[in-house]
């Protein structure tokens, strides 16, 4: 069964959808099975991975109506392990029609139920926003990873992500645990950047990763080649980062399964 993860932020370009295509690249290297699902209308994940959205017939929406099944959406990443759902500008179309169906903040958790056992690790990109596909990829969800950067606001942003997150716990039953903050786009050289990480691991003791993302400009660059950094630049700093990140995550989660079932489980 699957760890179904999103990455979340309502606050914009702080590095979830680079988290997300990059995590998943070295989960994937490291032998497990993954499986991106691209939750944003901006689809930058899908167009990261190299997919022309245009060209693609049925996407991430399609699956969500019902107007496609998972054999038509599932597409594979050029690594080998990585598959992806894609998005497309449709997405915008979704969160109004969702609003008309029963169970709506619900109808993203049950089409994963469908898949988990198919991959090791589920990573749901999640867009700047917290609205209602937002909500619907917090409830698929067992764990998020929330993505910051370290900058003023970041600590009112997580606290407002943090109190969401409480409310869907609370209203809808759903377990959704916090995996860590993950300090992004980070420069040493800059007072205030080690100011706030300073802040934040003492503000949320066990909850941000020891893995910091630094301000790379392979990260940047990669994603217009669409290609993961691990194909577009693997000795880089950004690219050491994210395989850092993917074994703490690893650590973190599969700790309590003996190695002799994780590889029982890598090779299924
Ligand atoms: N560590 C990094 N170093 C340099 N550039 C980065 C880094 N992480 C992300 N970027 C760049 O910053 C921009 C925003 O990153 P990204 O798209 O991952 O953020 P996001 O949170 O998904 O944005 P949105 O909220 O719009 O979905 C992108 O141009 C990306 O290439
Ligand atoms: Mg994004």
């Amino acid at each position: 069964m699957a760890y179904v993860i999103s990455i979340c932020n309502q606050k914009g370009g702080v590095g979830k959808t680079t988290t997300c295509l990059n995590l998943g690249a070295y989960l994937a290297i490291l032998g497990r099975r993954v499986l991106i699902i691209d939750f944003d209308s901006q689809a930058n994940a899908t167009v990261g991975l190299g997919l022309d959205y245009q060209k693609i017939n049925k996407n991430v929406y399609h699956l969500i109506l019902n107007l496609a099944d998972f054999r038509e959406v599932i597409y594979r990443a050029r690594i080998f392990s990585l598959d992806l759902i894609p998005s497309s500008p449709d997405l915008i179309g979704a969160q109004v029609e969702l609003n008309n169906l029963p169970m709506k903040e619900t109808i993203l958790f049950q089409k994963v139920n469908q898949i988990r056992n198919h991959y090791h690790y589920i990573l749901i990109d999640l867009p700047p926003s917290l609205g209602l596909l937002t909500i619907n990829g917090l409830v698929a969800s067992d764990k998020v990873i929330i993505p910051i950067q370290a900058e003023f606001f970041a600590l009112e942003g997580l606290k407002q992500l943090i109190t969401t997150i409480n409310l869907i716990k609370r209203n809808l039953g759903k377990n959704i645990e916090i995996l860590g903050a993950l300090l992004t786009l980070y420069d040493k050289r800059n007072r205030l950047n080690r100011l706030v990480l300073k802040n934040i691991r003492r503000s949320f003791p066990g909850y941000v990763f020891e893995t910091v993302i630094p301000k790379n400009i392979d990260l940047a660059e990669s994603p217009s080649f669409g290609k993961t950094i691990l194909e577009y630049s693997p000795s880089s700093k950004g690219a050491k980062a994210y395989l850092n990140l993917a074994k703490e995550v690893i650590n973190l989660l599969e700790k309590n399964i003996s190695s002799n079932n994780l590889n029982n489980l890598a090779k299924n």
